[in-house]
């Protein structure tokens, strides 16, 4: 059974197609790769699914249910959470507090009882400290907890960022290029904590360019070229797949 459906998605951005009818399934409790060349519109296809854009046609369905057209914040209430191609952090709050911004998405007290600090407010922040420090120490960041988020590395700026979709208790997160900017070490920690971020029973949809971290850790592919999907398939098959040579490569594969 398929948690996310997309189906004949079409965006365009005046007279560019940067998605072009495109369909493709994730299946629950799977790790998906999208891939494809420079502006194929993969992080378009991110964007509408978590509601940053609108799709001109086509539809979007996550268990089953329509989200298409819902704001980010209902779409995130559903549980799907994503981390950007850009990196975007509060640079100059701690690694903690960048996690709990992840967890006061989903938190239940309004203004007036946290103004008053209820009993009840209380305890949901401790109850949210308690989920940031974990969710720091899954992904390897803990002992950076104090820092300020400017102060990380790339690579740890990466980590931090997935740390606090985790910390909004997403069913599916997805992941626009999480290697990027990071040393071959750190790429290496990265497809542990992809695949145990699966193991937590979190379905997984990443964007990425480096191929061996793709075919390691993704059992489909689905590839975008001109905004339109190229091919879709397992990994060792999409690798040998003459279409997506000439895409990669340019290379004119029926000579
Ligand atoms: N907000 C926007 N306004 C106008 N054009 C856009 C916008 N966002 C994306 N595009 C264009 O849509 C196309 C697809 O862009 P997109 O960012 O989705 O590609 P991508 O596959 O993520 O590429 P990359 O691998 O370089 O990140 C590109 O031609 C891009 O310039
Ligand atoms: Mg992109």
């Amino acid at each position: 059974m398929s948690l996310l459906a997309l189906r004949n998605l079409t965006k365009t951005f005046g007279g560019l197609v940067a998605v072009n009818n495109v369909t493709f399934d994730v299946a629950e409790g799977s790790i998906v790769g999208l891939i494809g060349p420079n502006g194929a519109g993969k992080t378009t296809v991110f964007n509408l699914i978590t509601g940053n854009y609108k799709p001109d046609s086509g539809d979007i369905f996550f268990d089953g249910r329509t989200i298409k057209g819902l704001p980010t914040h209902r779409i995130v209430q559903q549980g799907i959470a994503r981390t950007f191609q850009t990196i975007r952090l509060f640079q100059n709050m701690s690694v903690i507090e960048n996690v709990l911004a992840g967890c006061h998405c989903r938190m239940q007290s309004g203004m007036l009882s946290a103004m008053l600090r209820t009993p009840a407010q209380r305890a949901e922040e401790q109850r949210a400290l308690l989920r940031a420090t974990r969710e720091l120490e899954f992904v390897g960041l803990a002992d950076e907890h104090a820092n300020l988020a400017k102060n990380l590395s790339y690579g740890n700026q990466r980590l931090l960022e997935i740390a606090r979709a985790l910390a909004t208790d997403p069913r599916f997160i997805i992941l626009d290029e999480p290697a990027g900017g990071m040393n071959d070490q750190e790429t290496a920690a990265l497809i542990y904590t992809i695949r145990a971020i699966r193991d937590r029973g979190i379905t997984v949809l990443l964007i990425e360019h480096d191929m061996s971290l793709v075919m390691k850790v993704c059992e489909k592919l689905v590839v975008l070229e001109y905004g339109a999907l190229l091919a879709e398939g397992v990994p060792a098959a999409i690798k040998d797949d003459p279409r997506v040579i000439e895409a990669y490569l340019g290379v004119d594969t029926d000579d």
